[in-house]
């Protein structure tokens, strides 16, 4: 199969109908295709299309367990996707949608078992970026898509990412221009009790708790489950976002982590904050110390970065856990294989 990729806006930056329109009809005719958001590029399909939905896990080398999110463009379509709609959820799209934060809530008997991986629930996610909300109105069924990367390597946030990935799986690429968030969505569940965060995203839990009142963090966000356990959100229990190299976050200030660098073997690299490179003779940086926003926004490309120069071990600064930091140490403690060094111990 040839990939091919459209360009979704016209040199105007307006929306690119001819390319919105190409993707809507491979959609609507079972394909896969993959398109912008503003988090990180989806691998979507027609979430009704059983068919459709398979040759998602089949592109991406998916494990079936792994249930997919719903995307839709208006608030209304949720309705045909979840058995009820509690006055939680609204609450949290009138403040967060569209936007990076997906709810999951018990599903109708409309969605097919594929999407769910035969949970009693459903994950259904309002996007902000103009192509995608274009596309999903275009194609006019809701969009089941992951993240546009083969299972196991760093969510991709441009067309170029998706295509090193997806090239010969899927025919078409909508390049939309690169993520502005840069990370996944953050995903709560109101299946529990009190609403539960299963992985942060660029909507905070500091937010959520100004709206909803009460959120639990579920464990799997900051440590690794134990043989054994249950992931309450499947997705968290792979491993993930892993480049070839071997990571270690290294907790601690400029001056120690400088200190437990230079005694590393010399190819060793650093992924540092902006403005430390010149500290190390091997350094990647992913976004400044005092900005979370922008360690989201770098996070993926630095580690893909970090395979393109061949680093085989790397050392990492560790990011804050508040507001948007809490995604980013999320995503890279994974990265790392929960292999953390905490110098401020000493
Ligand atoms: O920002 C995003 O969320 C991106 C863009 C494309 O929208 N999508 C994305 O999808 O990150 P994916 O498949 O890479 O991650 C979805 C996560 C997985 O960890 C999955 O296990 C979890 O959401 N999930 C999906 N449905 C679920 C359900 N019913 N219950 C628990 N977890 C669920
Ligand atoms: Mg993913």
């Amino acid at each position: 199969m040839q990939t091919e990729i459209l360009p979704a806006f016209t040199g105007n930056n307006e929306l690119n109908t001819e390319s919105i329109d190409r993707a809507a009809a491979l959609l609507r005719a079972g394909e896969v295709v993959g398109i912008p958001t503003e988090t990180v590029y989806g691998l979507a399909a027609n979430a009704f299309d059983e068919t459709a939905v398979a040759k998602i896990f089949k592109a991406k080398g998916r494990p079936q367990d792994n249930p997919l999110i719903v995307h839709i463009s208006a608030f209304e379509e949720i309705r045909e996707l979840v058995s009820d709609v509690p006055e939680a959820a609204k609450k949290l799209a009138d403040a967060f949608w569209p936007g990076p934060l997906t709810i999951i809530l018990p599903k109708s008997s409309k969605i097919p078992d594929a999407v769910s991986a035969g949970l009693p629930s459903v994950a259904v996610r309002m996007p902000s970026h103009p192509v995608a909300r274009a596309v999903i109105q275009k194609a006019d069924v809701p969009l089941a898509a992951p993240s546009a990367n083969l299972s196991g390597s760093p969510s991709p946030t441009n067309a170029k990412t998706v295509f090193d990935d997806m090239q010969g799986r899927i025919p078409l690429i909508l390049d939309g221009g690169s993520s502005q968030v840069g990370v996944e969505s953050t995903v709560i569940t109101l299946c529990t009790g009190v609403p539960r965060v299963l992985r942060p995203g660029g909507v905070t839990v500091e937010q959520l708790r100004a709206v909803l009142g009460a959120v639990e963090v579920d464990d799997a966000v900051l440590h690794q489950l134990k043989a054994g356990e249950t992931a309450a959100s499947p997705g968290m229990k792979y491993k993930h976002y892993a480049p070839r190299a071997d990571i270690t976050i290294v907790r601690g200030s400029l001056a120690q982590f400088r200190e437990y660098a230079a005694k590393q073997k010399e190819d060793a690299f650093v992924l540092c904050f902006a403005g430390e490179e010149r500290y190390f003779p091997h350094a990647v940086p992913y976004g400044a110390a005092e900005s979370d926003s922008e360690q989201a926004n770098r996070l993926f490309d630095a580690l893909r970065e970090l395979d393109s120069l061949g680093a085989k071990t790397v050392y990492a600064r560790c990011p804050s856990l508040d507001g948007v930091g809490l995604a980013v140490y999320n995503r890279l403690i994974r990265a790392a294989g929960f292999h953390l060094i905490d110098l401020t111990e000493e």
